[in-house]
């Protein structure tokens, strides 16, 4: 044992090898959006359902609103510095360091890096000298893989994410958060030598469709979510977060997990 792997078991399920997380740092960019507006309750809400392995969220956050009723991992995002208020939603820099993350007691640390956007470049050498620092410590580090508004239509372009994720890896993250590809997501997984997770992107139709995007990304071969506004702005946020645990912890498949939402949702 040393201390990454022991952060990591407190992210990745020992016993499936897979995460559910839940992501709450969209605040630091998008201020107070439906479902996160009073931040501290919808961490204690879902969190008392003992159903979530770790969450993303600011070191706000973490300092001002997390008070879960369990243990669960989490992982602090560190990088920031750009809203949508301001000229370029991708120029992040670093906003927390690993010293901070150790005082406070996270698992792992989060930083983005854009792809094919103008901060390209300062981005992902962020993600490259954090990681530095965090392989001294032995904390690990989630890349984030973010596009930009100028390549919104790369999202669902397998190749683009392949190369978006290996190149988040390349830089040293130990875990890829990246967009799922409704096509070839198999090939996006196997040209990242790391766990590869996916993002809600902007929220699905409906629960049935969040579903099958997971189960989806799973059967690609995903380690699991890091997702926000798909559960948390989900009309049923508590029984979508069973039927998304079935899937990612009991091996569900849609029909069985669907059936799960629906039963959570007869028994509101
Ligand atoms: C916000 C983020 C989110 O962590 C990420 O996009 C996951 O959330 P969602 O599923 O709502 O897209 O990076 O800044």
């Amino acid at each position: 044992m040393n201390g990454r792997q022991r952060r990591l078991n407190r992210i990745l399920n020992k016993k499936t090898g897979r995460s559910l997380v839940i992501a709450v740092d969209h605040g630091m960019a998008l201020g107070a959006m439906t479902g996160i507006v009073d931040i501290a309750k919808t961490i204690r809400d879902l969190d008392a359902l003992n159903k979530i392995d770790c969450w993303l969220m600011t070191k706000g956050v973490y300092v001002h609103a997390f008070d879960p009723a369990g243990d669960p991992g989490v992982i602090l995002r560190a990088s920031g510095g750009a809203t949508i208020a301001g000229p370029d939603l991708t120029r992040e820099g670093l906003t927390a360091t690993v010293k901070e993350a150790l005082h406070l007691g996270t698992d792992a640390m989060a930083t983005s890096a854009f792809i094919g956007s103008d901060f390209e470049h300062e981005t992902l050498i962020n993600m490259a000298a954090l990681a530095g620092k965090c392989r001294k410590w032995d904390m690990p580090l989630l890349g984030v893989i973010g596009l930009g508004k100028t390549n919104e239509d790369k999202k669902k372009d397998p190749k683009f994410i392949a190369l978006a994720s290996r190149v988040g890896a390349e830089h040293g993250a130990d875990i890829i958060k990246t967009y799922y590809t409704e096509t070839d997501f198999d090939k996006v997984v196997a040209g990242c030598p790391v766990p590869v997770m996916i993002a809600g992107g902007p929220k699905c139709e409906s629960d049935l469709d969040t579903l099958k995007m997971i189960h989806g990304a799973l059967q690609g071969g995903a380690k699991g979510i890091v997702m926000g506004r798909n559960v948390w702005q989900s009309p049923h946020p508590a029984a979508l977060l069973s039927a998304v645990y079935g899937l990612i912890h009991e091996n569900m498949n849609v029909t069985e997990a669907a059936e799960l939402l629906a039963h959570g949702i007869a028994g509101e």
